[in-house]
């Protein structure tokens, strides 16, 4: 989704933003934009690539400081030279850029075409330039308490960072629903709608709050609500580095981040799984464990794969802890959000911690007295911040769009609270518990074995690289599993794909099978093989060509498929952990062979900020 950097201090504003747009591109974008000031206001703006826009600044010579840029991921108007931002407003006095969505913008746009105001493109953004014109050129206020009239007459959702040419050396944002930063420097100052812009020179930050707005000078910063009530701001440290945002080696992100699981996983057990005590610590659920266990509901909400990892999370709670849950699409469910009261605990899952609807569905939940915990990556991030409680996955920050490492650390947050819950409510014997810890424990080391060699996922990568569909099957904890494979080809092939129990193929998909149709059947749980067994051989009798997922110890349905990718044996409940690696793998094999941008997949954003 759209991101923002701005600058002001010594440096070069213009490279730190075209650096900064190029760290930022991980989030999904078509257009990028830079303005800087120098005497003149300059902007460049165009469709397509940072490494275009980088380009043309070069060749532009283009100067100047403070400065802001921008990469647009369209929601209103299609992705052009036009439509990208920034946005001057018609005297061309200031360059804005946004994230979110001004709701009313057609009621705004036509008030203001009435007062002869004329658009260039059909963004809700540029209605927003015009707005701010509109009362700063027919008011005596200054241009700040214009930016504020303006933000206090739209509806929706901003992070803005505008500079004005007639005061230099600053830099004004404000936000309301879109994440934006201050990053703290020695007399330079930074924003940014996240921290990797600016990581390589600052850890410091601020988190501006929704409806706050500030005015950032190289020298420092001044943070008010948007009815001028001025505050104090707490400067937090990031918990990421540098080399944690680079490739590292590696030819993409995302086959880093898949490569980095083993130490990932670890990573999130760490100090939280004590298996010589046979027991899990879970510090950020202190002091709510009895609220979360004797809830009258829980529920889980999320989007994407991080649902994905919600609906392993449901056959975890109520294998493990005996305790139901409904998991929803954090988007749906704000239709059923009125029968949420303070009995029930919501559970959001989130890798950014700003997608709009689990937000959405997070503040809901709260408003109606429910206690919200979340599982989140990002320190700082909105939802992180606003939930009453919750578990750091841990995993360290994910740049592919495709999510990876960041599904398998939520899984395991699932796992352990899973087996916490039920230590805690009697569901789970010394016996069991030391079994499942000890297993647990083992995880890293044996997704470390399947990453060693990857040659077998290459091959088979190579034979369906352009098969137009797969079909993915699984049952119990797998059949999460199945709709991540196939959500990942999807994601980064553009092959169609779905994901199904595996018995309900019977009611439809079976149709599909052929001898031109992969099944990808992951048939790893003990408890559900002799099903699947069953169906795979209904696959294998309308002459689908069969990869199977298997555990060593299964191989009547290694014997059956066309194909097999040996995972290592482990508890059934511990499955989604391995099983889900060769998944992620194969597509990223498959992507690359059609020559697809692995890392920024079309039309996709890591970060979904708009509802
Ligand atoms: C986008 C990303 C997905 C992610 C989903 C939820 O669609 O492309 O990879 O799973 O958002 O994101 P979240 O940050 O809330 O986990």
């Amino acid at each position: 989704m759209c991101g923002i950097v701005g600058y002001v201090g010594k440096r070069s504003a213009s490279e730190v933003i075209i650096k900064g747009l190029h760290r930022l591109e991980y989030r999904g974008y078509d257009s990028a934009g830079i303005a800087t000031l120098n005497d003149e206001l300059n902007v460049v703006k165009v469709k397509g690539k940072v490494g275009v826009l980088g380009e043309l600044v070069r060749k532009k010579k283009v100067k100047g400081n403070p400065g802001i840029g921008h990469t647009r991921w369209a929601t209103h108007g299609e992705p052009n030279d036009i439509n990208a931002h920034p946005h001057t407003g018609a005297f061309r006095r200031f360059a804005l850029v946004h994230n979110g969505i001004i709701e009313n913008y057609d009621v705004l746009r036509q008030d203001l075409e009435k007062k002869g105001h004329k658009f260039e493109g059909d963004t809700d953004t540029e209605v927003l330039a015009h707005l701010i014109e509109e009362i700063h050129e027919l008011s005596d206020i200054d241009f700040f308490q214009a930016v504020q009239q303006a933000l206090l007459q739209v509806e929706g959702t901003y992070g803005i960072a505008i500079i004005h040419k007639y005061h230099p050396d600053q830099i004004i944002a404000a936000r309301k629903g879109a994440p934006l930063l201050i990053g703290i420097g020695d007399n330079e100052h930074f924003v940014a709608s996240d921290a990797s812009p600016i990581i390589e020179y600052t850890q410091k930050v601020v988190y501006l709050e929704d409806e706050e707005m500030a005015v950032i000078t190289s020298s420092g910063y001044e943070v008010s609500t948007l009815k001028n009530v001025p505050l104090t701001k707490e400067v937090h440290e990031l918990a990421m580095n540098l080399e944690q945002i680079e490739k590292g080696g590696f030819p993409h992100f995302m086959l880093k981040e898949i490569s980095e699981q083993s130490d990932t996983i670890a990573d999130c057990m760490r100090g939280r799984l004590i298996v010589g005590e046979n027991r899990i610590q879970l510090g950020g659920l202190d002091g709510v464990l009895d609220r979360l266990i004797n809830a009258r509901r829980v529920i889980i909400a999320a989007c994407g794969t991080s649902w994905h990892a919600g609906l392993v999370g449901e056959y975890l709670f109520e294998y493990l802890a005996h305790i139901p849950v409904e998991v929803e699409y954090a988007s749906e469910f704000r239709y059923h959000e009125q029968l949420i009261d303070e009995r029930d605990v919501l559970i959001v899952i989130s890798q950014s911690g700003e997608t709009a609807d689990t937000l959405a569905a997070l503040r809901k939940a709260k408003k109606r007295g429910a206690m919200v915990l979340g599982i989140c990556n990002v320190v700082g991030s909105t939802i992180a911040r606003e939930t009453d409680a919750g578990v750091f996955t841990h995993a360290g920050p994910e740049i592919g769009v495709a999510s990876t490492k960041a599904f398998t650390a939520q899984v395991t947050v699932l796992t352990m609270m899973a087996l916490l819950m039920g230590r805690e409510n009697g569901m789970i014997s010394d016996d069991r518990m030391q079994e499942l810890t000890r297993e647990l424990n083992e995880i890293p080391k044996k997704v470390k074995d399947i990453l060693k060699d990857t040659s077998h996922i290459q091959e088979i990568a190579s034979l369906f690289t352009y098969a137009p569909n797969f079909l993915y099957l699984g049952r119990s904890y797998n059949f999460p599993v199945a709709l991540e494979g196939a959500l990942k080809l999807k994601e980064i092939s553009y092959i169609h794909a779905e994901g199904y129990p595996a018995a309900e193929m019977k009611h439809g998909p079976i149709a599909l099978i052929d001898e031109h149709m992969p099944v990808v059947v992951i048939a790893a749980t003990d408890h559900t093989n002799d099903k699947m067994i069953s169906n795979v051989e209904e696959v294998k009798a309308r002459k689908g060509r069969i990869i199977a997922i298997s555990s060593n110890g299964q191989s009547k349905v290694a014997r059956l498929a066309e194909f097999n990718i040996n995972i290592p044996e482990v508890h059934d409940c511990l499955t989604p952990l391995v099983a889900v690696i060769p998944l992620q793998l194969l597509s990223y094999f498959i992507a690359v062979n059609r020559k697809c941008n692995v890392d920024q997949p079309r039309n996709l954003a890591k970060s979904v900020t708009v509802e």
